[in-house]
């Protein structure tokens, strides 16, 4: 078999003449990579790209996006199949190990994860230091670094087995904490996981029962609530993963790692958005205010974004807002909710759509423009909305830090900079300042 040569790239300076060859890298799908890590000691150059518009920071094999096409799969598998064919916890597997289990691989790791779901009881009494008013997020990041208090025997992540017990942890405990976080701002009692029932059963059972009366875990919110956390499982390099490997990278433990990715998602720009576009539909309040909503958008002196609207990479409708905005109608018909605020969605996302500035953009509804509203209609408070993301994404966090500390060679990240600060300049003793 011959191997096709290998594709190089070169750069020149168009003022001295140097130039430098560089590996042009070719993956599965997607623009090819000019792999730069010999840039430095080829020219004494470092390339500049804040923000990471167009830098690729590792190779993954486990969740590919074509931003214009809208697509978006887990190990191969369009996330519209996975969303309406899988369950969450068998889509928690494939990101994990890369291939859809056998039922008795599936069975093996329901057990696993059902029989993690409990936190350690000294857990509890770390809520009481919190305000009841605060934000579950702030709640979340702080609980979830605390796991790793309670978990000294898998904190070896040099170790595959204790890498391993970790992630099913975090995806088991997570959601408990999670529920907790609410139960603690409402003034309820924490209910304990049950383990007769499924991933999405349960941690509804969690958030919403109280001990004052049974609880019937309704089949189509738990049908809702598994298409949810299917939808935020994975989204390549995005920041809050980016946050999280950077984290791994230094070899911190796998429970700091994805609290500095609940830190990081919390952001309003980021999984932060859909409490917020919650907030501002209610602002919005009726058809007839969108038109002034719509030019806010557009004023570059007005801070307001249409949040919800736009992705760094999605210059398509992002395909889980369409899985949502199917899942919308469904769920609020069998829940017996009209709420306007889906109309107004509705007719909000329409007249952008018609409007050159987010046309020319290419500014779409997001994963986060739909969600809150299914999420207001089950039940849960806006301000757990970004709670209920990091549920859902602490398994591509999981598998995304697994993948990276399985690489044979792993080295800290520690990007360089431009320095575009004061030249060397001597102390200026007090007395001589102005
Ligand atoms: C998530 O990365 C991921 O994969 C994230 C995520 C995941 O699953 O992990 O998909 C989840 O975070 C979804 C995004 C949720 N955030 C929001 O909905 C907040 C609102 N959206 C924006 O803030 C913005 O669109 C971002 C942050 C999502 C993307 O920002 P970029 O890629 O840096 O784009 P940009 O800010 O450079 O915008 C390009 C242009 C600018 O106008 P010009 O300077 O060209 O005139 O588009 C404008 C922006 O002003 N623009 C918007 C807008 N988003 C971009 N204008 C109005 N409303 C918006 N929402």
């Amino acid at each position: 078999m011959t191997d096709t040569p290998e594709q190089t790239f070169t750069l020149t300076n168009d003022q001295t003449g140097e130039s430098c060859t560089l590996p042009l890298v070719e993956g599965t799908y997607g623009p090819h990579c000019i792999d730069i890590r010999k840039l430095y000691a080829q020219t004494g150059h470092f390339t500049l790209d804040p923000s990471f518009t167009a830098t690729g920071s590792c190779k993954s094999r486990i969740t590919y996006i074509d931003g214009d096409e809208g697509i978006l799969m887990h190990r191969g598998y369009d996330i519209k199949e996975l969303a309406t064919k899988s369950t969450y916890l068998e889509t928690c597997y494939l990101l994990l190990y890369g291939e859809l289990p056998t039922q008795a691989e599936l069975d093996e790791f329901t057990h696993n994860i059902t029989y993690h779901t409990m936190v350690h009881e000294q857990m509890h009494r770390l809520f009481s230091g919190f305000r009841r008013d605060a934000h579950p997020m702030a709640v979340m990041v702080g609980v979830v670094g605390a796991l790793a208090a309670f978990y000294h025997d898998s904190l070896d992540i040099n170790d595959p087995k204790q890498r391993e017990i970790s992630a099913h942890r975090l995806i088991a405990k997570v959601p408990t904490l999670a529920a907790m976080s609410m139960k603690y701002s409402m003034g309820q009692p924490f209910v304990y996981p049950d383990n007769t029932l499924s991933y999405s059963e349960n941690f509804l059972k969690m958030c919403f029962s109280v001990p004052a009366e049974e609880y019937k875990v309704s089949p189509v919110l738990a049908r809702a609530m598994d298409r949810i956390l299917i939808l935020h499982a994975d989204h390549e390099q995005n920041a809050s993963t980016s946050t999280v490997r950077i984290a791994g990278s230094s070899q911190a433990n796998p429970f700091a790692c994805i609290s500095s990715g609940i830190a990081s998602l919390w952001g309003p720009s980021h999984g932060g958005a859909n409490q917020k576009v919650l907030e501002m539909l209610d602002e919005i309040g009726s058809k007839d205010r969108i038109p002034e909503f719509i030019e806010r958008a557009k004023d570059k002196e007005d801070p307001f974004r249409l949040m919800g609207f736009g992705h760094r990479v999605y210059k398509n409708l992002d395909p889980r807002a369409q899985v949502l905005k199917e899942s919308c109608d469904e769920v609020l018909e069998e829940l017996g909710v009209d709420d306007p605020r889906l109309e107004l969605a509705m007719e909000l996302e329409r007249i952008a759509l018609e409007d050159e500035y987010f046309v020319q953009r290419k500014l779409f509804p997001n994963v986060d423009f739909y969600s809150g509203i299914i999420l207001k209609a089950m039940g849960f408070p806006t301000e757990m909305f970004t709670v209920l993301f990091a549920v859902s994404r602490t398994v591509g966090w999981v598998s995304q830090w697994k993948e990276m500390m399985e690489e044979p060679a792993l080295r800290i990240g520690r990007p360089r900079q431009l320095y575009t600060g004061a030249a060397e300049r001597p102390y200026v003793p007090m007395k001589k300042r102005k």
